[in-house]
């Protein structure tokens, strides 16, 4: 038999459910309703599947959203003339390459080729700029869907203990100066971390956040703290988190696998959206 589930489910839907009914309200306040643009390249059925999720989550709140697909052939300077014709028009508010690109692209400049203003994914180099000197940008959907969990359920933050396991752009680095600027203690792990378990076993809040199935174990978390988990790997065509189920015996709180980070993410993206509208209409 299986040990009890202690941990308090931090249910992630919820939360986006939140977010999508302020988000409305600010929609319905504007003039005319924001648009998104995503580009997505070749037939990968996550990133299909991702990108399908976060337009039916942008037209149910009021945005124009549609989606660019290209061929997985498509090569480095159609895509940049795609995503620059899009960046420049001056009707389009947000635009989101999603990711990972096929292999023979490079994303980098791809990245660099959308307006700050209009980087809904926050990954552009001025706007990870902006983010670690404290100034206001376009912050990357998943860490600012790491705080709106943390703030909906209330989990502390000041002056606590946060180890975020996995140090990617899309993740990882821009939580670390999220969680810094909220006052946390932040330690940013990975995969080749000496004494990982350790590491963890002192964290009031752990983010996983590596994509490898299970990389925190229940023996590593301090009983009552808070785990996130960013983490997503289909075995055997079920959906897991980078977070072992035995974790539920020990954390005082969890997001579960699906139903927990992911609706928030997508929740995040029109809300930047709509930020990014807000700003560029009250410029001018
Ligand atoms: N692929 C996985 N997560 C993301 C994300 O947040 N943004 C984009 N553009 N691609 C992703």
């Amino acid at each position: 038999m299986s040990a009890p589930v202690t941990a308090k489910r931090l249910d992630g839907r919820q939360v986006a459910d939140a977010i999508a009914a302020r988000v409305t309200e600010r929609v319905a306040a504007l003039e005319v309703a924001p648009r998104l643009v995503f580009v997505r390249v070749g037939e990968d059925p996550a990133s299909a599947s991702y990108v399908r999720s976060k337009q039916r989550l942008a037209q149910r709140v009021g945005l124009r959203a549609e989606t660019l697909v290209m061929d997985a052939d498509t090569d480095q300077a159609a895509l940049m003339t795609t995503v620059r014709a899009v960046v420049e028009d001056d009707d389009v508010d947000g635009v989101l390459v999603q990711l990972p690109l096929p292999e023979h692209l490079d994303e980098r400049p791809v990245l660099e080729a959308i307006d700050p203003e209009k980087d809904v994914d926050g990954f552009h180099a001025v706007n990870v700029g902006r983010l670690w000197s404290g100034l206001p940008g376009m912050v990357p959907c998943t860490p600012l869907g790491l705080l709106e969990i943390c703030d909906h359920f209330e989990v502390p933050l000041l002056g606590q203990r946060v180890v975020i396991v996995g140090r990617s752009n899309l993740v990882g680095k821009p939580a670390a100066a999220l969680f810094l600027r909220r006052h946390a203690t932040v330690t940013l792990a990975h995969s080749r971390t000496r004494d990982l378990a350790g590491l963890v076993s002192e964290a009031d809040v752990v983010v996983a956040a590596v994509g490898r199935a299970g990389i925190v174990q229940g023996s590593m978390v301090k009983p009552g703290a808070a785990v996130l988990d960013v983490g997503m790997s289909r075995i055997d065509g079920r959906i897991v988190g980078d977070v072992a189920p035995d974790v539920w015996e020990v954390a005082g709180s969890m997001t579960p696998m699906p139903g927990g980070t992911g609706p928030v993410t997508v929740a995040m993206v029109v809300q930047n959206t709509v930020t990014a509208a807000e700003r560029r209409r009250n410029k001018v």
